[in-house]
């Protein structure tokens, strides 16, 4: 699949950014699983990792798996997303490990996005905004976004790394993003938002071409 092979080729363009002996973060999902596929052929020093999915696969090639609280030092996050701006703001969460993403990204010295570019948009907000709520909270926040003029849909069935619940957020047009995040982060019983505009990436990479 063409896809498959924009997400491929990003994976392994993000190697070059990735140096022997060093510490590595590590995102999740189908792009971020070429790239694991590919640090096979670094000697990183080991890997601090956004999911369980992501920590299996690691793992099965050896690379020694390390909690971000032993780490003092991480240079490099390399991850995914579900949406990308002209700012490289992001929408993430897509596969709903967004918390443990937004930590590592906000640890890290320099957070390297790798997408295909069917992910490229000019105004975020297409693909719905997954937000990590506390499970009795559900309901509550989901008024607050309807107040808001979203549309939260219950990801119903699923339940992310840290036992809690994902609102998927349709409807919104996202003009500005870093202001949506602030004001979204205020509301009680929402864990994480799935925007990536107050901490953007640093780069991106859509397949193997660089964007500044
Ligand atoms: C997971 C994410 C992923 O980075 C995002 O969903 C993109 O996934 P894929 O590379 O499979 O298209 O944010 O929470």
């Amino acid at each position: 699949m063409a896809r498959d092979d924009d997400k491929r080729r990003a994976g392994r363009a993000a190697l070059r950014f990735v140096d022997d002996n060093t510490i590595v973060g590590v995102g999740t999902g189908s792009t971020v699983a070429f790239f694991i596929e590919a640090l096979g052929e670094r000697r990183v020093a080991g890997a601090v990792s956004s999911s369980e999915r992501s920590t299996k696969l690691l793992v099965e090639l050896g690379i020694r798996v390390l909690d971000l609280n032993e780490v003092t030092d991480l240079p490099v996050y390399i991850d995914g997303a579900d949406e990308c701006d002209g700012k490289r703001m992001l929408i993430k969460g897509g596969g709903g490990g967004i918390t443990r993403e937004k930590i590592i990204a906000a640890a890290a010295k320099r957070f390297i996005c790798i997408i295909d570019p069917a992910k490229r948009v000019d105004v975020l907000g297409a693909f719905p905004l997954p937000i990590e709520v506390i499970p009795m909270a559900r309901a509550q926040v989901s008024r607050e976004l309807v107040a808001r003029g979203g549309r939260p849909v219950w990801r119903e069935g699923f339940v992310t790394d840290n036992g809690c619940h994902i609102l998927d957020v349709h409807d919104l047009r996202i003009t500005d993003p870093v202001g949506m995040e602030r004001e979204l982060n205020q509301i009680v019983g929402i864990v994480t938002v799935g925007l990536f505009a107050q901490r953007p990436a640093d780069l991106v990479l859509v397949g193997d071409a660089i964007t500044l």
